[in-house]
């Protein structure tokens, strides 16, 4: 058996080691532990789910790759050094062939990983998810040595959030969630999220033909909207009017309001910018619905 990657239970003890700070606690006193001690390379818990030494065996590279969430795996040497990737169906192609659960990570063929210098600046990682066709990146030092990994998602939220470059950031502890949701039914029509941040949400808003909003206000936030398709009714307050494409409506906190697909057919679509501090659908106060609902 190695002195390395023999598993998640050493790999445990490592990070322990990493985290009260105390080089005497590491599992063994090896070159590797050494090294990852000085640069707490991988001080990051998020990223262990994604690290692999080559001398795992083929059943613990699985049980990790079922953990992580972007089914990937990079493969590191007993220096911590880079060797390259592998998913998911790499290791099952090696199963099938090998046929030997005692198969060790460093006898499957690993792929070329993109890569970005721990001394990089943002514009190199922008570079490399904009125009690399980059899916993720690994972070290297000089050595080539292993420091963190971002993934497109995390890159998307950076930018979106207006998050400084820093590579020793936590990228995975940013949440993919508020870039991801789902489209939400309602009697009216639907709307998705298109973003959410601390700051601001915005949504894309379709309501059928004849069907309304509830008439509404909202105490923690402002909402900023474009009508992008369709022609309806809109309510600000005491104030009703003819609205169609290109129509924008500033509706500030606590005002009233409300909008009415007045089609026979094709939905009225509508851009959505809430900015305040909260936005979550409690802040929605309804004063008077069509569908009976609070
Ligand atoms: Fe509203």
């Amino acid at each position: 058996m190695s002195t390395y990657g023999t598993g998640i239970a050493y790999e445990g003890a490592i990070h322990a080691a990493i985290s009260a700070g105390r080089q005497d606690m590491l599992p063994s006193y090896t070159q590797l532990n050494k090294r990852l001690f000085q640069q707490e390379i991988w001080k990051n818990p998020s990223i262990t789910s994604y690290i692999v030494s080559s001398e795992m065996n083929i059943i613990d590279a699985l049980k990790k790759i079922k953990s992580n969430k972007y089914s990937f795996l990079l493969s590191v040497n007993e220096y911590g050094k880079l060797n390259g990737a592998l998913d998911s169906s790499d290791i099952h192609d090696c199963l099938i062939e090998y046929q030997n659960l005692d198969t060790s990570i460093g006898e499957i063929p690993i792929h070329e990983v993109k890569t970005i210098n721990t001394t990089d600046s943002f514009d190199v990682v922008i570079d490399m998810f904009q125009n690399q066709g980059a899916e993720y990146l690994a972070v290297v030092d000089n050595d080539y040595v292993l420091s963190n990994i971002i993934t497109k998602y995390h890159f998307h939220l950076l930018l979106l959030e207006d998050i400084a470059w820093d590579f020793r950031f936590d990228f995975f502890s940013l949440d993919e969630g508020k870039l991801l949701q789902d489209v939400v039914n309602r009697p009216w029509g639907f709307y998705k999220s298109l973003f959410i941040s601390d700051f601001t949400q915005v949504k894309v808003i379709s309501l059928l033909p004849g069907q309304e909003i509830s008439l509404q206000k909202h105490f923690k936030r402002e909402e900023y909207w474009t009508i992008v398709r369709g022609k309806g009714i809109m309510t600000v307050d005491d104030q009703s009017y003819f609205v169609e494409k290109g129509r924008q409506i500033f509706i500030p906190k606590e005002a009233i309001h409300r909008i009415r697909n007045t089609q026979a057919t094709g939905n009225l679509v509508l851009i959505e910018a809430q900015l305040g501090d909260y936005f979550g659908e409690d802040d929605i106060v309804r004063l008077r619905d069509k569908y009976g609902r609070d």
